[in-house]
């Protein structure tokens, strides 16, 4: 399973990458707005900065919405750097795009997407990731997890190469589910990959031996 961190932060990316379990990183337009990147040159160079962090596939969604923007917007992006992913949405133009993109050798998330159809349609055209969002089905009262079983269990069934990446995660038991289920992506924020570690048992145990080991070495 491999390990995305949703942020535009550069702190908290090199933060999880140091952790040495980091296999990406997701954008969106709303998370790089946070972090206050506007302008098409301060947006290429924020991209450009996380890619010399990480290894590989930091996705840059475009902000285009019509077949022909979309693609010249991809092309740019993905000229950034290799690790880019073209981040496109899930409506009709976006799934030519992918298309476009897949047949062009450029790597594509597919995003905002919230139905087994639209993973179906976005893995025909040859999508690289799909990003179903647990969080958001969950906010409107239908269940996100249930989503994610359903697309792996098609993807299976067909033996689509698109990988499964749940996103809008929101807390450590929507990724040990996902890990369960059989997705092959998570991408979540940095507090839900470091939430991963706390144990009440593991700090008292620690401390539990440092103090003996103390004890006992007259300390
Ligand atoms: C995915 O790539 C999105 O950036 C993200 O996971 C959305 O999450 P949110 O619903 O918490 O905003």
């Amino acid at each position: 399973m491999k390990f995305f961190i949703d942020t535009a932060n550069l702190a908290e990316i090199q933060e999880a990458y140091d952790l040495g379990v980091l296999d990406g990183v997701t954008t969106n337009p709303s998370l790089m707005a946070k972090e206050g990147i506007t302008g098409d040159d301060n947006v290429r160079a924020h991209y450009k900065a996380i890619c010399d962090i990480v290894d590989d596939k930091v996705s840059a969604e475009v902000i285009s919405t019509d077949f022909e923007s979309m693609v010249k917007e991809g092309e740019s992006l993905a000229a950034i750097d290799d690790k880019i992913v073209v981040k496109v949405p899930m409506i009709k133009d976006g799934v030519k795009a992918i298309k476009h993109f897949s047949q062009n050798g450029i790597r594509t998330n597919c995003t905002l997407v919230f139905s087994a159809g639209q993973a179906i349609l976005a893995a025909k055209a040859g999508a690289t990731y799909l990003s179903p969002f647990i969080g958001r089905l969950d906010d409107i009262s239908f269940d996100g997890l249930d989503l994610i079983q359903q697309i792996v269990h098609i993807y299976n069934v067909y033996g689509f190469e698109t990988e499964v990446l749940a996103a809008s995660v929101r807390h450590t038991m929507h990724l040990i589910k996902c890990a369960e289920i059989g997705a092959d992506v998570v991408t979540c924020p940095l507090n839900v990959i470091t939430g991963l570690l706390k144990h009440p048992l593991t700090d008292s145990g620690l401390a539990k031996f440092l103090a003996d080991h103390a004890k006992a070495s007259g300390k």
